[in-house]
């Protein structure tokens, strides 16, 4: 699939090499059907977006055994309890006030409204999580959003005050489409929020892990501004996030309707001055991430060359990213530890290496173990402290980071 709403003009930067679906886990007797494409990114220089120039239909990500569930992190719960605090301090009125999450997944995010007493709806196109959140009591719809969907909702058209996402807006290829649908929905001072992982951030930490299937895009603050303002929204504040290894919140409204918060333009100008418009910058990103993968190579064939076990920590999405393109497989690493019941006993998408239950690194850890739950540092390292205290070595693709 191309991307639409700029599918003219994108410049090349780099090839990751074929790529299977980030989240599909698969069993063995799967293995010889797996799908694979090739992951390409580009940059469309006039919007400054960041983009996969090539990924794969949307329902073959986001379907009814979507393994990704927002609360299985602790951490990610107190984030998101605290972001609808913020949202109903900010800018919730009164009772008439309505609210939608789209990409509302297990319902994490808008359980935190229910006492607010206004009304509400999540929308996800995943229906495992999307029946979870139901089972919570909410209102929610199992759909992908779209402008199309936005004429069923005839008591949201106009009146809705917040429409918020939060690590979703990137997996959505037709922001056209979005923004037209969000456009019918917001009331006159009705505002749009969102956070995702931040381009700045990946560039800075070399995290090109961020950089798989779903996440068909990763914003800027130049290429949010640029994109909405073709729709007649602007960019009213920013907030920076340490959630995902680095995320920005972005405040939307319709132009001249708010304030601009001075954050907005100190953002703007740093990132111009870094060069988000010049394709130099992302060249360079590419020359970073092929010495990322020469590294963690020679740190693995390091700890073999001692007889060391390694293991994986966390079957993040990211870390189909981070396996295939680094090539590393069950010859190097043994099994990769996670807490999802849905991905436990399957095989890692591509390079095939077992899931093995979390618990298991108690009773019996690696010698050394690559951390693929990077953004979930402390809370991993916290709960695992035994493993350092007893000699095990975590290592991780992003340099001294552990
Ligand atoms: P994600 O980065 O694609 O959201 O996936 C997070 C994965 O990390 C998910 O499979 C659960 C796993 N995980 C653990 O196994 N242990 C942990 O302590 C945390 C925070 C996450």
């Amino acid at each position: 699939m191309k991307c639409n709403i700029t599918n003219k003009n994108v410049e090349e930067i780099m090839s990751f090499g074929k790529m299977p679906i980030a989240n599909g886990f698969l069993n063995e007797k799967d293995k010889s059907s797996e799908y694979f494409y090739e992951m390409t990114v580009g940059l469309s220089p006039d919007l400054g977006l960041f983009q996969l120039t090539n990924f794969p239909k949307v329902e073959m990500m986001f379907h009814d055994k979507y393994p990704f569930f927002t609360n299985s992190s602790s951490y990610m719960r107190n984030h998101f309890k605290k972001y609808a605090e913020w949202i109903s301090k900010e800018f919730i009125e009164n009772n008439s006030d309505k609210i939608i999450e789209i990409g509302c997944n297990d319902g994490t995010m808008l359980e935190n409204f229910k006492n607010n007493k206004i009304e509400s709806l999540g929308i996800d196109p995943s229906g495992n999580v999307a029946k979870i959140a139901k089972d919570k009591g909410l209102n929610i719809i199992n759909s992908f959003f779209s402008e199309n969907l936005t004429y069923s909702l005839n008591q949201f058209k106009s009146k809705t005050k917040v429409i918020c996402a939060a690590n979703v807006i990137c997996h959505i290829p037709d922001l056209n489409d979005l923004i037209k649908g969000i456009d019918k929905l917001l009331s006159k001072k009705g505002v749009f929020i969102f956070e995702e992982p931040y381009l700045g951030s990946m560039i800075n930490n070399v995290s090109y892990d961020q950089i798989y299937d779903e996440h068909i895009y990763i914003f800027s603050a130049i290429s949010v501004e640029k994109v909405f303002s073709l729709y007649g929204f602007e960019l009213i504040d920013i907030y920076p996030q340490i959630t995902h290894g680095g995320s920005m919140r972005y405040v939307l409204a319709r132009k001249n309707e708010y304030s601009k918060s001075p954050k907005v333009n100190k953002i703007l100008g740093e990132e111009l001055k870094k060069g988000f418009l010049d394709i130099d910058l992302y060249m360079r990103f590419k020359l970073n991430c092929l010495r990322s993968k020469e590294r963690l190579n020679d740190l693995i064939d390091l700890s073999l060359k001692k007889n060391q076990r390694i293991g994986g920590y966390a079957a993040t999405s990211k870390s189909t990213t981070i396996l295939n393109f680094c090539s590393i497989n069950s010859n190097k690493i043994d099994c990769i530890y996670d807490t999802t019941p849905e991905k436990i006993g399957k095989l890692s998408p591509g390079s095939h290496i077992p899931v093995i239950d979390s618990e298991e690194f108690k009773i019996n850890p690696p010698d050394t173990c690559l951390l693929f739950g990077w953004n979930h540092k402390n809370e991993i390292l916290e709960k695992e402290k035994n493993f350092a205290s007893n000699g095990g070595k975590w290592i991780s693709h992003i340099e001294n980071f552990i």
